[in-house]
């Protein structure tokens, strides 16, 4: 069967090195493949209003995410580039799956019950628990068949199918299976604390659009194991297994050749180098984001083409599911 592909990243914040190793590589390596029958990528605006947010700055936050999406090597031909706002039917066809969907299934989610930790249950509204929905409601809308994210997302790709599955159950053969999409370095650590995944917020992660210095600077500061060896060993030594994980999947080094590159070595003439090749990965991506920049007109139309186009296979979709409901 051929691929048809969605994902999305919230504009909340500057993209990541985990958000770029965890998602958008394996995005571009999917656009590409000869079996792709159609992708579809978007910045998710409405899940990104679930947390808080400055709705003075929300609107540049989401041209930044789209910014770089383009400078990571979304290709406007080959792929669709959109504001999941600007495509209402992404929120319509999730109000359809809330009204088959058991509580029980969204507030024993992991992913719920850490936001809410989060946040101090202060923010313990509809639109926490509903997130997976509207999640299920992406996907399907474009009939998506493989969704490639980072691992933190498995419970909601699950949720998605039992959603499908349900309605299929309900209302006639409608919604394909969905596959997770994963690649090693789906999960990259905080540089501060590699127990947690690197995030947004802080400056635990390293941001595509950080300064070489800054880079440098953040990678001397990263914490490290007891011992001194450089050896991969993910429970034993999860800071440093981290670090080499970034070098192995930036540098096209195996872990194996790292581990007899640095053998006897210490770990700041390691985390030099790493350093290095951050920098030098991150430089074409930089240079593009700045070309970019200055032509905002031409990303803004590659946006608004997109919209149309996913407009009109999310129609499609959603006209056959409200007849098969009798809407
Ligand atoms: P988020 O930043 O939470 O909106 O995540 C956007 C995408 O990046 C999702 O597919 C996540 O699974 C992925 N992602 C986020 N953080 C990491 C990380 N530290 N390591 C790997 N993937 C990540
Ligand atoms: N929930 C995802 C995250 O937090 C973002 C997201 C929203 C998404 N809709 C999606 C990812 C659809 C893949 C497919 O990272």
């Amino acid at each position: 069967m051929p691929n048809k592909i969605f994902s999305g990243i919230r504009p909340s914040g500057k993209l990541h090195l985990g958000n770029y190793l965890g998602a958008i590589k394996n995005w571009i390596e999917l656009q590409d493949k000869p079996d792709t029958e159609r992708a579809v990528f978007a910045v998710v605006d409405y899940h990104g209003i679930t947390t808080p947010f400055d709705p003075k700055t929300y609107h540049q936050q989401i041209m930044d995410t789209a910014l770089d999406f383009l400078a990571a090597g979304i290709d406007p031909k080959k792929s669709l580039l959109i504001r999941q706002s600007k495509v209402p039917e992404h929120t319509e066809l999730a109000w359809i799956f809330n009204t088959i969907t058991p509580v029980s299934w969204l507030d024993r989610l992991p992913t719920y019950k850490e936001k809410l930790g989060e946040t101090g249950g202060r923010y313990n509204h509809m639109g926490i628990l509903d997130y997976p929905i509207l999640m299920a409601a992406d996907i399907l809308l474009y009939k998506s068949n493989l969704v490639p994210v980072g691992e933190d997302q498995l419970p909601h790709i699950d949720l998605t199918n039992e959603v499908a599955k349900k309605f299929n159950s309900m209302f006639g053969q409608t919604f394909e299976p969905v596959k997770p999409y994963l690649a090693m370095g789906t999960r990259i650590m905080s540089l501060q604390d590699p127990i947690k995944k690197m995030s947004k917020t802080g400056d635990e992660g390293i941001a595509l659009s950080d300064n070489p210095d800054e880079i440098r600077e953040k990678i001397k500061k990263a914490v490290t194991d007891s011992g001194k060896e450089i050896v991969f060993d993910p429970d034993k030594k999860p800071a440093i297994s981290n670090l080499m994980t970034v070098y192995h999947l930036l540098s096209q080094n195996s872990v194996k050749e790292i581990e007899k590159k640095y053998g006897g070595k210490n770990y700041s003439e390691f985390k030099n180098d790493l350093a290095e090749v951050v920098v030098n990965f991150l430089k074409p991506f930089q240079e593009k984001r700045k070309e970019l920049e200055s032509d905002l007109t031409y990303v803004e139309d590659v946006l608004m083409e997109s919209e149309e186009k996913a407009r009109i296979i999310a129609s499609s979709t959603l006209t056959e599911v409200k007849q098969k409901m009798g809407l």
